[in-house]
């Protein structure tokens, strides 16, 4: 099997570094703190959180994803469906006690996971139910739940939805919470203003890139493992390309590990990531598609500088080809709005703007070539 993984996680072989952060959060987990992860999107805050579950022993892990949650009821739905697949035999306690509160679990024999339905369960008691599992939940002895794209809270249309899980959380003090998200600005918001229910609630944890030094000779010993061989310059131009983002470096690695070639040399690198270019671009092209000349040439000098952190400033404004500042600020704030820029802070404290897509940079970036 392809040993660069690139849909979830497959074990500790396949994973690269990230030990201090492993160990952060497992020390966290035991001295009774929650934590917040917070990276750019594609760095790999879900794989890290299921390398933290499948290194804990003794402990009932929970994995919910919020991503596609746009209510309470969603929550509910997405929480039990978590509860039936905890990995090991507590899942069927789990599935018992589900069964029990009228929910309707089915093994889906395709993937060999529990989905949960609630038809069962009276529409509109969604707060009373949460509240159940989280009790049941509580009972355990070591128990976490990770809450993945927590932001995503917000946008639940019942009420007040942030303070409500925050009073419950706080509720049932032994469970232990890793709350996960890529929209930055947000959650830096939700745990880091005096104003909001999760204020100081957990440790927040920037995820950075895994550092090169570690990721070439990860990828240099599974191509070796697989007989194949790749030289460290080569692996390097792959995490230079990718600017370190990870699910770029693994897709590619994926790719190159595929091909008939025992040595790898830079130029399949290079044609591999032509082929992938050109299989996005219609996707690219449809990215494009809203904005406006302005707007565009701002995000082709995004891609060309990688990170901005003045937008008025005159490099970036010559870059962009624009003379009047506010129009520098509103197709900044045009491309927030449409996803294709996000912003961070550096090591300094320094808020600056990039495109965390690296291909699409990559391939803006030949747009302007
Ligand atoms: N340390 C790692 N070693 C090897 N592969 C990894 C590592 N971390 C993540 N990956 C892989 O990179 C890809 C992206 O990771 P992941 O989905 O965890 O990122 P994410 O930050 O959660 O992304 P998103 O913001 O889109 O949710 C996945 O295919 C994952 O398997
Ligand atoms: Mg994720």
């Amino acid at each position: 099997m392809n040993p660069f993984v690139v849909i979830g996680y497959r074990g500790a072989d396949a994973f690269c570094d990230r030990e201090t952060e492993t160990e952060t959060l497992i020390k966290n987990l035991k001295n009774g703190r929650n934590t917040c992860i917070i990276s750019p999107r594609r760095l790999g805050k879900t794989a890290l959180i299921h390398h933290v579950f499948n290194s804990l022993k003794g402990w009932t892990c929970v994995y919910v994803d919020l991503n596609l949650c746009n209510n309470l009821s969603d929550f509910l739905k997405s929480l039990a469906s978590a509860l039936a697949n905890v990995p090991g035999t507590n899942r069927f306690s789990f599935i018992e006690l589900l069964t029990s509160l009228k929910f309707q679990v089915e093994l889906d024999a395709l993937t060999g996971q529990y989905s949960v339905g609630f038809n069962l369960v009276k529409p509109g008691d969604n707060r009373k139910s949460v509240s159940e599992l989280l009790k049941i939940i509580a009972k355990q002895r070591n128990v976490v739940i990770a809450l993945d794209e927590f932001q995503q809270i917000l946008s639940f249309k019942d009420e007040q939805a942030e303070g409500w899980l925050r009073a419950e959380a706080q509720q049932h003090n032994t469970i232990r919470f890793i709350y996960s998200g890529s929209q930055q600005r947000v959650l830096h918001e939700m745990f880091g203003s005096s104003k909001r229910p999760f204020y100081h609630s957990a440790e927040l944890m920037s995820l950075k890139c895994i550092p090169k030094a570690l990721y070439i000779p990860f990828i240099v010993n599974l191509f070796k493992k697989g007989k194949k061989n790749i030289t460290y310059d080569v692996a390097g131009f792959i995490y230079d390309y990718c600017l370190g983002f990870t699910a770029y470096i693994q897709l590619l690695c994926n790719h190159l590990y595929d091909e008939k070639n025992a040595v790898i040399k830079e130029d399949s690198a290079l044609s591999t990531i032509g082929n992938l270019l050109k299989q996005y671009e219609p996707f690219y092209l449809k990215l494009k598609k809203p904005l406006t000349d302005i707007q565009f040439r701002v995000l082709l000098a995004v891609a060309k500088l990688k990170k901005v952190y003045a937008i008025t400033g005159n490099e970036f404004m010559r870059s962009a080809g624009i003379t009047n500042p506010s129009s520098a600020n509103k197709a900044v704030s045009a491309l927030l709005n449409y996803d294709l820029i996000y912003t961070d802070t550096d090591e300094r404290g320094n808020e600056f703007y990039s495109i965390d897509d690296v291909l699409f940079l990559r391939w803006l970036e030949r747009q302007s070539a």
